[in-house]
């Protein structure tokens, strides 16, 4: 069967979705288990003495053993959040509270404004200096400069596996590693590797993996950040299901979080987006990922060919497998998309939350084109159709 039978939004419908790197659509077995969840009956974890919330606390403590299953390291070192900004948000605040006006951050140049604004505040609060790595003339960043940058009092290098814009994929451990010789603490935005790869978080040896269920066929809201040494992290939200005892009185304010991993999770849950997520990553752990990503590839070397012969400019990595980014001399962004979203086909168009890159790059938008397991060469096809219709109507 194909796949994308397997994802209602899509097996009967006109529409040929290309914003993967957006936003995923869901596979039916995961709507049917958050329908499922809400309708056996939800109840909020950690401490219910009634099934409603001994099942939601199960189920917590299974999606927790699935990433790590899939993603190595111990259930015991994931955070649920509600996504890759919320993640790096929970580590800027930690790092607020360590640096001063000796320390530098380290991010690059292409990172998306996720993994960059943050670090802007924080470097405008505390002090801190915060460093870009820059690109070199081929796109990728100068990791002939890392040291330079890394050797002064950094605190945090600050980022991503793969750029949302260009499908670039970082050499990630030997920065990794080498940001470990001076001592640095690093942080990953996963948000678009975790698609196509399986990254092995104790292997690549970074402090803090982020990323984000969405982007993963899972529900918007939930995510989570991996962290190698939880118990060194000060939790960003404070507030109900984390202490073990609160004193508020006149004479001694005082309070003790649980010592779970649970502590960095105050408030309620978002217990539909783990059904979620848990029965996304039991759908995923049955797919061949090796196998889609090689299929992926050959679907967006075909859209990058008919692109390029159309006089586009592709300026997204032609090793990407799932990300065609084009700019045009001639018309803007915004025409093209609009053009091909009459024609159903769903495309990015604009800055893509990464202005420094695209500015480094020397444009000021591109169009993305962004494959998931669903595509194929229908799509293309489709996509390929649009985009000469693009030229008939705008040229
Ligand atoms: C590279 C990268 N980082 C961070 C984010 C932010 O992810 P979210 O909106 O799920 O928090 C995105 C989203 O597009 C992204 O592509």
């Amino acid at each position: 069967m194909k796949i994308k039978a397997l994802f209602p939004a899509l097996k009967h419908s006109e529409q040929v979705y290309l914003d993967s790197a957006s936003s995923c659509q869901l596979p039916e077995e995961v709507i049917k288990a958050m329908s499922r969840y809400l309708s056996q009956g939800h109840g909020n974890p950690h401490r219910g003495m009634y099934s409603f919330s001994e099942m939601a606390e199960e189920l917590l403590s299974k999606t927790r053993t699935q990433l790590s299953s899939r993603f190595g390291g111990s259930p015991a070192q994931y955070i649920f959040t509600s996504g890759t900004t919320e993640s790096i948000n929970l580590v800027a605040n930690h790092f607020q509270g360590l640096a001063n006006s000796n320390h530098s951050i380290l991010v690059t140049q292409l990172e998306h404004h996720a993994n960059l604004l943050p670090w802007m505040r924080l470097a405008k609060t505390t002090g801190a200096k915060l460093n870009i790595l820059p690109l070199k003339t081929d796109g990728a960043p100068d990791l002939e400069k890392l040291d330079t940058y890394l050797s002064q009092n950094c605190l945090l290098f600050a980022v991503s596996h793969e750029s949302n814009l260009t499908g670039l994929k970082l050499p990630l451990n030997n920065m990794i590693q080498r940001a470990r010789d001076y001592g640095v603490s690093t942080l990953v935005d996963g948000a678009q590797a975790v698609s196509g790869s399986k990254p092995q978080f104790t292997e690549l040896d970074c402090d803090f993996y982020a990323f984000s269920g969405h982007k993963l066929y899972s529900p918007a809201g939930i995510g989570a950040l991996y962290c190698r040494e939880p118990e060194k992290l000060t939790p960003l939200k404070l507030g109900g299901g984390i202490v073990n005892r609160v004193q508020a009185d006149l004479t001694n304010s005082n309070y003790q979080l649980v010592e779970d991993i649970s502590r960095f999770e105050a408030g309620s849950p978002n217990m539909p987006g783990i059904a979620g997520l848990s029965a996304c990553l039991s759908f995923l752990a049955r797919i061949n990922l090796e196998e889609e990503v090689c299929r992926q590839k050959q679907l967006i070397q075909k859209a990058l060919s008919h692109t390029r012969s159309l006089g586009f400019t592709v300026i997204s990595d032609p090793e990407s497998h799932h990300i065609l980014s084009f700019t045009s001399n001639q018309f803007h962004s915004h025409d093209i998309a609009s053009i091909l979203a009459s024609e159903n086909i769903s495309v990015r168009a604009g800055h893509h939350c990464a202005q420094p890159y695209l500015k480094a790059l020397g444009h000021k938008h591109c169009v993305r084109v962004s494959l998931g397991l669903y595509n194929d060469e229908e799509d293309i096809s489709r996509l390929q159709h649009g985009l000469s219709q693009v030229i008939s109507i705008l040229g």
